[in-house]
């Protein structure tokens, strides 16, 4: 299989070869040591973690570091107070790898050097069972260099993190020629589960997303000549969160740019050539925060951000021509762990060929060798960037996979599901289709809130971002063959529309339900007010309760209202249970109802959500009126129309602008004052 193949199935398909490690030990208590050690605690708070390291304050300050990381996850309250004491406990720190010899699993993240590290998985693999794993953390040396002179090799790779290591998803896995098949398939299912993004990459220097990070900043100090530090992050923070030269200060100033770009320079050639300030420089460089800005003369603007995308694009087809890593993992790589505000693949396709075109010729006269694309330019983005396509067993499996934002929904990724269950409907041998979440918290919280602003006041706008949102909605209820919403986890929202459109839903029994949108000030508009009524008309009461004041749904609860199938006791079997179920129903579009639909009345008087949260009255308003015409429309089209308009009517209220804004911001909305 190659690297793309893997990359497109869902690691919640992978059967492990191995179980949940009970011991790991992590070599190297610098900075990156502690926090992956903080990651693997708590998402295993009972597991044994062993830090080794050669120095024993480095060592105390891992254990202070964990402790601090513990306390903060406390006072947020996402550790409860048992569960942070099992953090903090079975923590063995010794600087004699003795310590290691019982593990199950021994992670290298040590200093970046290769004489180093071969040297440390000598001394491990004397030490360790032949089974045991060995994985390096090194964020260039490809694993041939590293494992190939051990005894058995087969059981190594690279698992590569990004900083902060406790909370940043990606991680790299590189698969390489000695290594067992199984291996890296273990390794995706194990960081999938333990709440990680896995990326799979070919065993090149520097892998996929060091080589966009280095040559990126390699760049930024070849600008030097023409423009300031604090010119360059402010040109830059166009494309990126915080500018190159704030992400080196933030590394000490000067990380191992020098030795990661002569690796590739040795390797790939000249142009690759670490910028010579790099070696003469190593304190911090003067810059702005994020946010800051610094006026820049537009020629100058033109040239840093011509050159920066020049060589931001160079390396992006050059991972893919030579399929170092996988196009969607590239652009969500891009973004997760390197602070991008869109994917460079994204970036390319909204900038159009002719523009990616120049500014490739451009950067080509400025440094040839430099990778140019070997492909027409728009093959680059032609690929799913928000959903992974598995086929199991007949089934077609769809997850939504926008980890980064709970895979809420977007018109660009409903354009994706459609077009795939389109392309795919009339095959004869699938049976039908099955639509979940990556990872193992959301199935999905709903619509992109990220997008509302900009409609926020145009009532005709939103009326059509709704009806348009709704397409895929609309095809799933005329569709021939089945769909299966298996809840991974939470629904809200956008999500739990779109789940109730499938034929049928099942769900872990973790999962929930629920209808937030009241608490933002807007309205569920693409058929939370109408489907839930047609389909289990009995439960009326429970959706007034859902849509007036945000009441979750728990999935038994969903069970005893008729709206989920089943609740699947095991999640690995989540997925498999649901194709199963695609095959034994049936699709005539006769699952919801056309037919006016009788419902209890609703409340009055509400002013509160459940949580306690004050209402905004106008909201409850158009929530009600819409219910009440939409269960008595005479067709599904006129009840959905319904639907739409209340969007409509809420996205132009006071209290959607608070609501929408609030939400933003991390805070309260205050809607007492927007009524
Ligand atoms: N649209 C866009 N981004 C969303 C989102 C949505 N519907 N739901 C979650 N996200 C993003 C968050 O903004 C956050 O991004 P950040 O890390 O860049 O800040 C990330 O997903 C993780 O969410 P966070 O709120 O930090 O996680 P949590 O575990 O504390 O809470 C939820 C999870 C789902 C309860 C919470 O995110 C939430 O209430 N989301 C909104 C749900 C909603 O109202 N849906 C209906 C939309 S119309």
């Amino acid at each position: 299989m190659t690297i793309r193949e893997i990359n497109f199935d869902n690691p919640a398909l992978l059967s492990p070869t191995r179980s949940m490690p009970t011991s790991v030990a992590i070599i190297g208590a610098g900075t990156i040591g502690p926090d992956i050690g903080y990651y693997l605690k708590s998402a295993l708070p009972d597991l044994e973690l062993v830090l080794i390291d050669i120095n024993e304050q480095a060592l105390e300050n891992a254990l202070g570091r964990i402790e601090n990381y513990v306390e903060k996850g406390l006072a947020r309250k996402k550790l409860s107070p048992a569960i942070a004491h099992k953090v903090k406990s079975n923590i063995v720190t010794s600087t004699d790898y003795q310590a290691l010899a019982h593990c199950d699993w021994v992670l290298e993240a040590a200093t970046e050097n290769l004489d180093l590290k071969k040297k440390i998985f000598s001394d491990v693999e004397a030490l360790v069972r032949s089974d045991a794993l060995i994985t390096s953390n090194t964020s260039s040396l490809p694993a041939d260099r590293l494992f190939s002179h051990l005894e058995h090799p087969e059981r190594t790779t690279v698992t590569h993190f990004f900083a902060p290591a406790f909370k940043n998803p990606a991680v790299e896995v590189v698969e390489w020629a000695k290594s067992d098949d199984d291996l890296v398939d273990y390794i995706r299912w194990f960081f999938y589960q333990t709440g990680k993004v896995p990326m799979v990459t070919d065993d090149a220097v520097c892998f996929m997303l060091d080589r966009i990070f280095d040559n990126w900043c390699n760049e930024a100090a070849l600008l030097l000549d023409v423009a300031k530090p604090s010119e360059i992050d402010s040109v830059t923070t166009e494309f990126v969160h915080a500018g190159p030269f704030f992400v080196l200060n933030m590394a000490n100033g000067n990380p191992i740019i020098v030795e990661t770009n002569t690796l590739q320079m040795e390797e790939e050639g000249e142009h690759y050539r670490p910028a010579d300030i790099f070696n003469t420089i190593s304190e911090r460089w003067e810059t702005i925060p994020p946010g800051a800005g610094v006026e820049v003369d537009a020629d100058k603007s033109r040239i840093i951000r011509d050159r920066m995308l020049g060589i931001l694009f160079s390396q992006t087809v050059d991972i893919l021509d030579r399929n170092i890593g996988d196009a969607a993992d590239l652009d969500l790589g891009c973004v997760l762990a390197l602070g991008f505000k869109k994917g460079p693949i994204e970036l390319m396709k909204e900038m159009g060929e002719a523009e990616v075109q120049r500014i490739m010729a451009e950067f080509a006269v400025w440094k040839s060798g430099m990778p140019q694309p070997q492909n027409a330019i728009a093959s680059y983005w032609d690929y799913n960037r928000y959903i992974l396509v598995s086929e199991v067993d007949g089934v077609l499996v769809i997850t939504l996979r926008r980890p980064d934002a709970m895979n809420a929904l977007h018109d660009d990724m409903t354009d994706e599901i459609l077009q795939v269950i389109q392309a795919n409907e009339t095959r004869e041998d699938i049976k039908g289709f099955v639509i979940t979440g990556y990872g193992t918290a959301a199935f999905c919280a709903g619509a992109d809130i990220g997008r509302f602003p900009t409609m926020l006041g145009d009532k005709e706008q939103s009326i059509e971002y709704s009806r348009s949102c709704s397409r895929l909605l609309v095809h799933l209820d005329q569709m021939t063959k089945p769909v299966v919403a298996a809840l991974n986890g939470l629904a809200l929202g956008g999500g739990l529309e779109l789940a109730t459109r499938c034929h049928a839903l099942i769900g872990v029994s973790s999962a929930w339900m629920q209808l937030p949108e009241i608490t933002l000030g807007i309205v569920p508009g693409i058929g939370a007010m109408v489907i839930p009524y047609r389909r289990w008309p009995d439960a009326a009461d429970t959706f007034h309760g859902m849509l007036l004041q945000a009441n979750k749904l728990t999935a038994s609860q969903a069970v005893e209202i008729g709206m989920l199938h089943s609740v699947v006791e095991d999640p690995a079997n989540l997925i498999s249970e649901a194709a199963a179920l695609v095959k034994t129903l049936k699709a005539d579009g006769s699952h919801i109802s056309g037919a006016p639909v009788r419902i209890s009345e609703l409340p009055e008087g509400v002013t509160m959500s459940s949580s306690g949260q004050v209402l905004s009255q106008e909201i409850i308003g158009i929530v009600s009126k819409a219910v009440i015409d939409a269960a008595a429309a005479t067709s599904l089209n006129d009840a959905l129309e319904t639907g739409y308009a209340a969007f409509g009517d809420s996205a132009c209220t006071a209290a959607a602008k608070e609501g929408i804004s609030a939400f933003g911001e991390r805070r309260q909305p205050d809607f007492q004052t927007t009524g």
